[in-house]
């Protein structure tokens, strides 16, 4: 049994993604289902909405979420809404604490923060980390920023290095999110870093893009959508 228990051990060292590995790809159906619930829409630099583009089914964020914040940012998807409260109370569970600062925002609440970056920071630095209005998914119902005390809950990349923000990219998938904005992809995604904005895409989808470690635009791709 000793050996046993030594060969399990090596054959964790050769192979230390090996769990995350064996999880399954989404099936054609379950990537069918998601799509046709709107739940793999893509907006980004090179896929806007409409000025009065808005999702249906916003639902109001009643917990978990930042106090001193919009209180119009509270609002997701019914079913994202759902599994946030889900995500947040798995992560307590483990003795984590996750709050939502942002979700939804509308193409005029986008409006403003982005003038107000470019005003700022002008127009090349913003764009690298806040989006134009009708560029960004937040105004899809289907992303959030998450944030924890340990970090005075704050929109920051070393929120990706506490143990909520580690939890958050580890287990975020099983709720059907991802994390959307990976270390080391801006020239995919557009964006820098931003280890607290997850995304729902729905669980089968969001679990096989965390196993291939690919961003939501390598996956439509990948499967042509
Ligand atoms: N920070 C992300 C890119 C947004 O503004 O939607
Ligand atoms: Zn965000």
């Amino acid at each position: 049994q000793g050996a046993d228990v030594q060969d399990a051990k090596d054959a964790d060292q050769e192979e230390p993604g090996s769990s995350r590995k064996d999880l399954p790809d989404a099936t054609e159906q379950q990537r069918k289902e998601a799509a046709e619930k709107g739940l793999l829409i893509l907006i980004n630099k090179q896929n806007s909405v409409d000025k009065d583009y808005k999702p249906e089914d916003l639902t109001p964020i009643t917990k978990y979420y930042a106090t001193d914040r919009s209180e119009a940012g509270r609002y997701m998807r019914e079913e994202a809404a759902r599994q946030f409260y889900k995500l947040v109370e798995a992560a307590a569970a483990e003795g984590y604490e996750l709050v939502m600062t942002t979700a939804y925002r509308s193409y005029g609440f986008q409006q403003v923060l982005w003038n107000n970056y470019v005003a700022n920071e002008g127009e090349a630095a913003a764009s690298r980390f806040s989006a134009k209005p009708g560029q960004s998914e937040h105004q899809s119902g289907l992303a959030a920023d998450v944030s924890s005390p340990s970090v005075n809950y704050a929109l920051t990349e070393s929120f990706g290095k506490t143990d909520e923000g580690i939890w958050l990219a580890q287990n975020a998938h099983k709720f059907g999110f991802i994390i959307r904005f990976p270390d080391g992809k801006e020239s995919i995604t557009g964006y820098l870093y931003e280890p607290w904005h997850i995304r729902y895409v729905g669980e089968s989808v969001a679990t096989e893009i965390y196993v291939k470690d690919l961003t939501l635009e390598e996956y439509l791709e990948l499967y042509g959508f």
